[in-house]
C-alpha cells in the first residue's frame, strides 16, 4: 500500500527554508506527497457566518467558501497516513498563517467532540513530524527565551486525535546561516530510524 504524507509549510522562505527541505528529504523515502504551501496560497480569514455557525449552531450551507475551505483542508488530512508539519518559529510562536490553518482543522463536531471529560479527537491517529526551525535557541539549558509553539502545537494534535507527535529543531540559524547541511544533518540524525530510513 503506497503511504501518503500531507506536508504542511508556513514559512516565509518557502523552498530555501530548511524545515521544508529536510520535510522533503524524509518524505521523498515514502510514496506520495501532498503539500499545503501556507505561504504561496494564504487561507482567508474566517468569515462571521461560520464563526457563529461552529459557536451558536446557526446553520450553513455547504457551499458557504469558509466551510467548504475547513472541508477541502480536513480532507486533505483525511485521505493521507502520515503528516509534516515544517514551521519557523515567529515571535515564540507559531506563525499566523499556520495558526489559521489550524482554526480551519480543528472544528467541532467534525474533527473534535466536547465531552464532560475533555475534548475528543476524531482524526485517524497518525505518524506525525513537526520541524521546527528558528533564528535563536530556545531549549532548556541553551537560551533564554520561551517556546510556546511546541506546546500549543501538541495540544492542537493531540486534540485532532494525533496522540504523539514528534517534534525536532532546526535552532540557530540565524548564526549558524553559513552550515545549513550540517543543520540538516543533524537533525535528521536525532530523528532516526523511524522518519529516516
Ligand atoms: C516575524 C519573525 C519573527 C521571528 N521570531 C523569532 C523568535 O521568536 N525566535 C527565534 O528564535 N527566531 C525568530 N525568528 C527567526 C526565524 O525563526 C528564522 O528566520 C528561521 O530561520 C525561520 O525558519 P525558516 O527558514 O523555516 O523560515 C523570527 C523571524 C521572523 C520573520
Amino acid at each position: 500500500m503506497t503511504i501518503r504524507t500531507l506536508l504542511v509549510t508556513a514559512s516565509p522562505h518557502r523552498d530555501k527554508a530548511l524545515g521544508s527541505r529536510l520535510a522533503r528529504q524524509i518524505a521523498a523515502r515514502w510514496g506520495d506527497l501532498l503539500v499545503r504551501d501556507l505561504v504561496a496560497e494564504p487561507l482567508a480569514p474566517l468569515t462571521m457566518d461560520y464563526a457563529r455557525a461552529l459557536t451558536l449552531r446557526d446553520p450553513l450551507p455547504r457551499a458557504n467558501a469558509t466551510l467548504a475551505l475547513s472541508e477541502c483542508l480536513i480532507e486533505e488530512l483525511e485521505s493521507t497516513d502520515r503528516l509534516i508539519i515544517a514551521t519557523p518559529m515567529h515571535n515564540f510562536a507559531m506563525p499566523a498563517a499556520l495558526k489559521l490553518w489550524v482554526d480551519y482543522v480543528l472544528r467541532i463536531h467534525r474533527t473534535f467532540a466536547a465531552s464532560p471529560q475533555g475534548k475528543v479527537g476524531l482524526l485517524a491517529d497518525r505518524a506525525t513530524l513537526v520541524i521546527v526551525s528558528s533564528g535563536g535557541f530556545h531549549r532548556a539549558g541553551e537560551s533564554q527565551q520561551p517556546n510556546f509553539l511546541t506546546p500549543h502545537l501538541e495540544a492542537v494534535l493531540n486534540t485532532l486525535g494525533i496522540r504523539a507527535p514528534q517534534f525536532v529543531y532546526l535552532e540557530g540559524l540565524v548564526s549558524r546561516r553559513d552550515a545549513p547541511e550540517t543543520i540538516i544533518a543533524e537533525a535528521a540524525a536525532a530523528l532516526g530510524d523511524a522518519w529516516c530510513q
